[in-house]
């Protein structure tokens, strides 16, 4: 599915001067446009039509492409919305030779939108089919049946909709819709085609009244600079806003392990839809009672690329992939001496393979939605190497393949962050230090000791820093280790 988002400016304007680039709480009104459909993410280009050079810079500044400048006859007080929309199109697919399937418009005069706004009028006309296209709108303040009057043949007074019988209280009215000139969407053959936005078969997309101003007047653009102010304050006064994962899809694997079970309760108590995923479907996730709401235990066996694939093929959107699994051989605990080759080789396949190959597919699915972020389990000993003398008198090691493993990891997130970069995807990874789980007391009395937090770490420990790196909290971090062991690697 190919989606072109198009951002129509151009460079005169009379309700408000150079509005298109006017400085609004910080940056040039425009930008707010461009932001969201990049952060959206899921159109393969977004380009700015425009007849400015001034224009045209900011645009690119801004991360938009301006392929062409628009012609003078389209840039008018009098020229109509469509044709210029279609100009659009037909430029960008003449000089790329790529045809698109649906053409996604939004309005820069209405940067008070959100990307959720946009996903849902998308989703909205991909869920009919026979729909041509679909407009944002709010409901009306007021109403034709009720409120609304026009001037009749004798000049007198009339209500714009009469009724049979007058309607005298305002909620019986029919409900009626503003359009906010926010979001326009068509599927292209329609869009192509039409003379008018308002086709038999148009649907509506419903916004409120705080996210559907339009900037026409200056009064207009003083009432956007303070709610953006507002919102901008009260988001940064809570900073709750930020790790909300409401709409996104999350799959955690490993999920019934000590780890897997708190960061699905951690996702899922944020928002997120999660789909638990273990080797151990049946008595694991039980056993984990991961019955949460929005919480779905699938079976996942990340060694085999099969059924990575048949678990990638029932979603067609992921936006937070947790490579947590650890599966390992039963010599797992053997010395060094005793490791045999075999042994070290199925133990690096069976992890650090199975990672890449779970990274492989699933960047497949974020590419196509041009975001995601993918966090991988490291852990320290994949930064360090270990501290034998914590394991002296205990049955415990830590295994020699577990150092190539996670070092392994580290550096396969760091190659996933630079090339995936470019398709907005973000790949991190955690390091934590060792978890507390019935080891013998003298190995945790020696792990605290070594510890400048005096304790080792509790399973939830990673449930903050996981939710960190899945959140819009860290939208400008990728490639980087966050270590979560209380101190043990600084001393
Ligand atoms: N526990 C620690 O001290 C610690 C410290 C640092 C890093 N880590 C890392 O955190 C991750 C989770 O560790 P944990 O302690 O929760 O492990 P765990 O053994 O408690 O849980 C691992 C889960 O992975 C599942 N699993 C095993 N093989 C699988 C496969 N082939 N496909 C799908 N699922 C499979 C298991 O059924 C289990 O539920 C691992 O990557 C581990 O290396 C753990």
């Amino acid at each position: 599915m190919k989606i072109l988002c198009t951002i129509c400016a151009r460079g005169a304007s009379k309700g408000v001067p150079q509005k298109n680039i006017r400085n609004l709480a910080g940056k040039p009104l425009l930008a707010y446009t461009i932001e969201q459909a990049r952060q959206w993410g899921r159109a393969d280009r977004v380009i700015v039509s425009t007849d400015s050079p001034e224009i045209a810079a900011i645009a690119e500044k801004y991360g938009a492409e301006v392929p062409f400048m628009r012609p003078d006859y389209l840039a008018t007080d009098s020229a109509a919305k469509l044709p210029v929309i279609q100009h659009a199109v037909s430029c960008v697919e003449q000089m790329s030779g790529v045809q698109f399937d649906y053409v996604v418009d939004l309005d820069p005069t209405s940067p008070l939108r959100s990307v959720e706004d946009i996903e849902a009028a998308f989703n909205k006309l991909l869920s009919d089919p026979d729909a041509c296209n679909i407009y944002s709108v709010t409901r009306a303040s007021k109403s034709p049946y009720f409120n609304m009057v026009e001037v009749d043949q004798n000049g007198y007074a009339c209500l714009s909709k009469q009724t049979s019988r007058p309607i005298v209280r305002r909620q019986d009215a029919p409900v009626v819709y503003e359009m906010n000139a926010s979001i326009y969407i068509f599927r292209r053959d329609a869009l192509m085609s039409a003379d008018s936005v308002h086709t038999n078969r148009t649907l509506l997309y419903e916004m409120p009244e705080e996210r559907s101003v339009d900037i026409d007047t200056e009064l207009d653009f003083k009432i956007v600079e303070m709610l953006l102010l507002n919102k901008r304050q009260k988001d940064q006064g809570s900073g709750r806003d930020l790790f909300n994962l409401q709409h996104k899809i999350a799959v955690v694997t490993g999920a019934a392990g000590l780890l897997g079970r708190e960061m699905v309760r951690g996702l899922a108590a944020h928002g997120a839809t999660v789909i638990a995923a273990d080797i151990c479907y049946d008595k694991g996730l039980k056993l984990a009672g991961l019955s949460e709401q929005g919480v779905y235990p699938v079976h996942l066996d990340i060694t085999d690329r099969e059924s990575i694939d048949g678990l990638i093929r029932q979603l067609d959107q992921v936006d937070i992939w947790i490579n947590n699994a650890y599966p390992r051989t039963d010599d797992w605990m053997d010395k060094f001496e005793e490791v045999s080759f075999a042994s070290f080789q199925k133990n690096i396949d069976m992890h650090l393979n199975s990672y890449f190959l779970c990274c492989q597919a699933v960047s497949a699915i974020m590419k196509t939605r041009r975001k995601g972020t993918i966090i991988n389990m490291g852990s320290i000993y994949g930064l360090i190497g270990p501290s034998f003398d914590l394991y002296e008198g205990t049955d415990l090691t830590t295994p020699v393949a577990y150092a190539a493993i996670k070092g392994g990891i580290i550096n396969l997130t760091r190659y996933l962050a630079a090339y995936l970069g470019q398709y907005n995807i973000r790949v991190n990874a955690l390091a934590p230090g060792g978890v507390e789980n019935h080891q013998p007391e003298s190995f945790i009395k020696a792990y605290e000791k070594k510890t400048p937090l005096k304790r080792m770490a509790r399973a939830e420990d990673v449930v903050g820093p996981l939710l960190f790196l899945a959140s819009d909290a860290s939208a400008y971090i990728t490639g980087q280790v966050i270590v979560v062991d209380g101190g043990f690697t600084i001393v």
